[in-house]
């Protein structure tokens, strides 16, 4: 069994898989928002239909939250779970798209076609490469060349909370030699990439309350307490003059970068300004001392995603609101451990609550950095695929965002990930107008086929 004719097919039946992929893109599996509940179970039975029509024994499994979906398929050689998540982020804000998010479009653009919408390449364009190298395989060979066991998960965006659970309920049948994850990116446009670590997250979610209802801010203020001025203290008593976490013990469990992987990362060629540039920026905004790579890879952060009270509308409004809320999130690194990070910061928050004041936590997920064992030979092997696919030396390198599973994977199932995507800085990823590179999700296809070839050769 030998990948050449595997490739042709898949250059063959692009267009066709475009038309797959499309019709996953329209249903809107945003795992964040309960009214679209129903739309993730019917992602999750379009793929197992998927699933079943190349030949899988495929199944939608329930969990408090969202449905997973689980398929076996038969092959020859090792066997290796591969796994990508079928929800995606929100849309909002919906009117900065130019397209409907769920109406997705193949478009022409000046650096190539894309396919424009919500979940393209975040995560469902990715998932699907790999369904897509299985599906050619089996349609030129009879069979695939390794056994393969497919988990999609639904809940990822939201910090995974049904994952643990269903690691240990489902151990023997997910754990496999090895993990294949594809929701990462590559190194720049050309250059592919395995990532080596992975920060974890801590998600929390702070809801302050003061008065009973909205006041007049003339008539009550300066006597009563206002929400949004003690979120506003809270927020920046967060970090000190050098952008480091001020929360005791935060740091506990941060390695320090060795001068040898410094020295490695800065020999990668990344190009700080473009970096910033492609979105408008042109200073590193962090902890001083780190260069951009260094911050998003190898440190942690406490960054603020969204902040809410009073009047923000049109127009002006004089009031003293009775409630204001601000959503953050910690990423992490090492062996930081996001439940004592948790513990610290809440006591932080509260020493800062004044009286006639009450604070409410929510927890949005809490998951620790990962770090793979990367001498398990199949790294290798995929490596070389890779390298043969896209013409250029994979690079082992990092990635700033965080795949829960991966880490469960390890401290669960004693397994580790390959951590290999085709996404591009400029994907859009939870932002509007997300985009995926037809070249992306056409080479991801043969670099998946590639790599099941390799790992066959034994
Ligand atoms: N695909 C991303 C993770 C990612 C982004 C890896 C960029 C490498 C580069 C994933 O779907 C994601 O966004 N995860 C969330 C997880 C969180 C909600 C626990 C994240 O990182 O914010
Ligand atoms: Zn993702």
């Amino acid at each position: 069994m030998t990948v050449t004719p595997v490739l042709a097919r898949i250059d063959q039946d692009l267009p066709q898989a475009i038309q797959r992929l499309q019709a996953l893109l329209r249903i809107p599996s945003i795992s964040t928002d309960p009214a679209y509940n129903d739309a993730c179970d019917d992602a999750a039975d379009w793929l197992v239909e998927e699933l079943q029509s190349i030949g899988a024994d495929a199944s939608k499994r329930p969990t408090p939250g969202r449905p997973m979906v689980v398929g076996h398929l038969d092959g020859d050689g090792p066997e290796v779970l591969f796994y990508g998540h079928y929800d995606v982020q929100p849309v909002d804000p919906l009117d900065l798209w130019d397209t409907p998010p769920f109406e997705p479009e193949l478009q022409d653009t000046p650096k190539g076609k894309v396919i424009r919408g919500r979940g393209t390449a975040d995560d469902k364009g990715q998932l699907m490469t790999f369904v897509e190298a299985c599906r050619n395989w089996i349609a030129e060979h009879g069979r695939l060349p390794v056994k393969v066991t497919f988990f999609f998960e639904g809940e990822e965006e939201s910090g995974s909370p049904s994952l643990i659970p269903f690691l240990e309920e489902n151990a023997d049948e997910l754990r496999k030699e090895v993990a294949l994850i594809c929701d990462t990116g590559l190194f720049n446009d050309k250059v592919p990439a395995i990532i080596a670590s992975l920060r974890g997250m801590l998600g929390q979610e702070i809801i302050l309350r003061g008065a009973s209802r909205d006041l007049h801010s003339g008539h009550y203020g300066g006597a009563a307490a206002n929400p949004i001025k003690v979120l506003s203290h809270i927020l920046a008593s967060l970090h000190d003059e050098s952008g480091r976490v001020t929360i005791p013990g935060f740091y506990d469990g941060v390695p320090e970068l060795s001068p040898e992987r410094r020295a490695e990362w800065g020999s990668l060629g990344f190009d700080t300004a473009t970096f910033l540039g492609d979105v408008g920026l042109s200073h590193p905004a962090g902890e001083d001392g780190f260069s951009a790579l260094e911050a998003t890879w190898a440190r942690p952060t406490c960054e603020f995603n969204g902040i809410r009270g009073g009047y923000a509308g049109d127009g002006f409004k004089t009031v003293l609101p009775a409630e204001a809320a601000a959503k953050i999130s910690f990423r992490l690194v090492g062996d930081q451990d996001p439940y004592k990070i948790c513990a610290a910061f809440q006591a932080q928050v509260r020493r800062l609550v004044p009286p006639d004041m009450e604070v409410e936590f929510v927890d949005h997920g809490a998951s620790k950095a990962s770090m793979m064992q990367m001498e398990h030979p199949l790294f290798d092997k995929t490596k070389a695929a890779l390298t043969e696919e896209w013409g250029l030396p994979a690079t082992f390198t990092a990635a700033g965002g965080s795949i829960p599973v991966a880490g469960y994977f390890q401290s669960i199932l004693g397994m580790d990930s390959i951590l290999a995507g085709w996404g591009k800085d400029d994907d859009g990823l939870h932002s509007p107008n997300e985009k995926y590179d037809v070249e992306s999700f056409h080479k991801g296809t043969r670099s998946w086929a590639r790599v099941l070839g390799k790992i066959a050769e034994g």
